[in-house]
């Protein structure tokens, strides 16, 4: 036995023999299989990369059927319960846990980089105070690299550090100043004796006390759920930061569009979705009508905060959230929608539809309903996941940048559109 695909193809009875490695074959190896000598070759055809490989990466594992998540090998489950968001951050760009000389080192350079560039404001200024948080948070990420031009020699070392230094500390400043100028209240600046968590809640809810003190219970939970949401291998919002940044545009440039995908309400906008969905529902009661509108496919009437391209089986988050959300709730009081969400999820389990497409709660479900309850707009739900997933992103993209594998992304088609044809002169079209 080799590990090689041999493949005949019938339509001239020629026999291939293709290398298997990891897994796969190269689609490359398929242009041998030709037709005709002037044929192009075989490609692949795989729309939304159902079944393609793009990369190969060493960041984060996921095992679908199993729900498993590792970040840089280690189980998603044991960094939530025994580390925090910086030092995972860390984990997930640097490949290995920081020493504590190290971690003092990364928090340092990270607090002394929360700082907006005081134009900031007059860009937020400019739009109106209900505008999507999510469309300031992506405009003012894009609009960054025209703050550090130097952010344009991607493949300088030192240059990338300091730009992951900006982004890793300044996303949680963009997030609470499109908060702050959402709901008309004056720009909070960082306070350095806080920790990473600690100084964005300042940043969000301060008001006139001279020191904040965010609720220690709360946050940690928010770290937590940082940690939970900092990466998950290729994803959409990761798949666009990676072709972004593969024409080698800096990265500011790059996480904008990563932010635009991730605010989709199929990705990171579902927390968001989730919370209008039980909203919608309003009460236990109307759940049983609300899972027959969904399961009769109409338009519109998905399940939000369910189902998963790659975990069929229960979101390994979503399971560490649930237990967030009681240690939460024992601060602010029971979210009202939590029993819609247990019922939906009940009925889900059971229910054919669901279960023969395996469809479980994934890290949206429930993750909307601590958010809301620490007194954050579902608006600023998305806002939530793209500070963290900033770390994922970023790590990503250098992983692309350094592969010698990895090119301008480029993918092919197949042209469906009509033959050549000559001009027809305005004056002689029907
Ligand atoms: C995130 O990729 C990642 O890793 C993303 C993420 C990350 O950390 O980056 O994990 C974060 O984005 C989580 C997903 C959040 N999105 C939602 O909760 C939105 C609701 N879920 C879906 O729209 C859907 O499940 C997706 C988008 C998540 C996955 O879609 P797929 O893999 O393309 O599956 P599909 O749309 O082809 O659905 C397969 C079947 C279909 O039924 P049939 O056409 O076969 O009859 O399952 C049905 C779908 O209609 N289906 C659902 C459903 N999700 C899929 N039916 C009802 N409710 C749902 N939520």
């Amino acid at each position: 036995m080799t590990d090689t695909l041999t493949i005949v193809d019938n339509r001239t009875g020629k026999k291939y023999d293709l290398p298997i490695q990891d897994g796969t074959i190269r689609a490359v190896d398929l242009r041998q299989v030709k037709a005709a000598p002037d044929d192009f070759g075989l490609m692949t055809y795989d729309p939304a990369f159902m079944n393609t490989a793009n990369c190969r990466s060493a960041i984060t594992y996921i095992d679908g059927d199993k729900g498993i998540l590792l970040y840089r090998g280690y189980p998603i489950e044991q960094l939530a319960e025994e580390s925090d968001y910086l030092e995972t951050a860390y984990l997930i760009l640097f490949g290995e846990l920081p020493t504590a000389q190290q971690q003092q080192a990364w928090a340092r350079e990270i607090t002394n980089h929360t700082m907006l560039h005081e134009n900031i404001k007059k860009l937020m200024e400019g739009f109106q105070y209900d505008a999507h948080p999510m469309a300031i948070f992506l405009s003012t990420v894009g609009a960054m690299s025209g703050f550090y031009p130097d952010a344009k020699h991607v493949f300088d070392k030192p240059a990338r550090l300091r730009q992951t230094h900006r982004l890793i500390a300044k996303v949680p400043s963009i997030a609470a100043w499109a908060y702050r100028h959402s709901i008309g209240r004056p720009y909070v600046y960082p306070d350095n004796d806080l920790s990473f968590t600690g100084n964005f809640l300042n940043m969000l809810f301060k008001m006139t006390e001279l020191k904040y003190q965010a609720n220690p219970v709360l946050t940690r939970a928010l770290d937590v759920l940082f940690i939970l949401h900092a990466d998950h291998e290729q994803n959409c919002s990761t798949t666009t930061m990676r072709t972004i940044g593969s024409s080698q545009v800096d990265p500011y440039s790059a996480m904008a569009g990563a932010a635009a995908a991730l605010y989709g309400p199929l990705h990171g906008g579902a927390n968001e979705a989730v919370l209008r969905m039980l909203n919608e529902i309003g009460s236990v009661a109307r759940v049983p009508d609300f899972i027959k509108r969904v399961k009769s496919g109409e338009a519109g009437n998905r399940l939000m905060g369910f189902g998963h391209r790659v975990y069929k089986s229960y979101d390994p988050r979503a399971k560490v959230i649930k237990r967030i959300a009681d240690i939460v709730f024992t601060v602010t009081g029971k979210n009202p929608l939590l029993e819609i969400a247990l019922e939906l999820e009940r009925i889900a389990l059971e229910d054919e539809y669901f279960v023969t497409r395996k469809l479980y709660p994934n890290v949206d479900f429930y993750s909307g309903l601590i958010y809301q309850a620490m007194g954050f707009p579902v608006e600023m739900f998305p806002v939530l996941f793209a500070i963290p997933r900033t770390a994922g992103w970023i790590a990503q993209w250098e992983e692309m940048l350094l592969d010698p594998e990895q090119k301008i992304a480029r993918p092919r088609q197949v042209y469906i559109g009509p033959v050549q044809r000559p001009y027809i002169p305005r004056e002689k079209r029907a």
